[in-house]
């Protein structure tokens, strides 16, 4: 890639019929920028790799309008592999940020103004859980009448929530969100 455009940029390539092409040349550094910026948006960044669709499903990209961009399997200093999400145009809600601390802790959020980031956060797990997570007991009164699901957050590494009504505990891995 970098040979064609020093080719191209090249001041031989002038008088050979390349002139005109030479307006269409994109350094390396806007080129990585075309294919991997946003002007406005979020930027969830440090995603567990393994959970990167899972958090693109959280968010619901598929009906996104603006760019969306997903990668995974990135390498990362302190995960060793990561993933990331970007999104044009949007901001997450308290209630996604919620469920994607749940799937993916470590993540960071980041949000781009004007191709820059402008803020940055930890996502964090609340103490008291509302709505976003579904009782793994299939006899809990939160899975037979119709009200919101509350659990207490008793550890957050490892993930362990207390149901409310129940009292069951769950784990990272019987977690289901509504
Ligand atoms: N305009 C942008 N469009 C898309 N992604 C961006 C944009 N600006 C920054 N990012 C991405 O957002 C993340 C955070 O950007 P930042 O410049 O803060 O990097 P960093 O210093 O590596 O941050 P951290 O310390 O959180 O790892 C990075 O993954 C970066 O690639
Ligand atoms: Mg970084
Ligand atoms: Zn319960």
């Amino acid at each position: 890639m970098e040979k064609t455009l020093n080719f191209l940029t090249s001041k031989d390539s002038e008088g050979c019929g390349m002139k005109e092409m030479k307006e269409q040349v994109v350094s390396p550094k806007q080129f990585k920028k075309e294919v991997s910026a946003i002007s406005d948006g979020t930027v969830i960044d440090h995603i567990d790799s393994k959970s990167t669709f899972k958090v693109a499903n959280i968010l619901s990209v598929q009906n996104e309008t603006q760019m969306v961009l997903v990668g995974m399997n990135l390498s990362s200093k302190h995960l060793g592999k990561k993933g990331i999400i970007k999104i044009g145009g949007r901001i997450l809600t308290q209630s996604e940020v919620n469920k994607i601390a749940l799937i993916a802790p470590d993540a960071t959020l980041n949000i781009i103004k004007d191709y820059e980031v402008v803020r940055k956060f930890n996502v964090a797990i609340p103490d008291i859980i509302e709505s976003i997570v579904k009782c793994f007991n299939p006899n809990c009164v939160s899975n037979h009448e119709k009200i919101q699901t509350k659990f207490h957050t008793i550890s957050k590494t490892p993930l362990k929530l207390r149901c409310h009504y129940c009292e069951r505990t769950m784990k990272a891995e019987d977690i289901e969100l509504v």
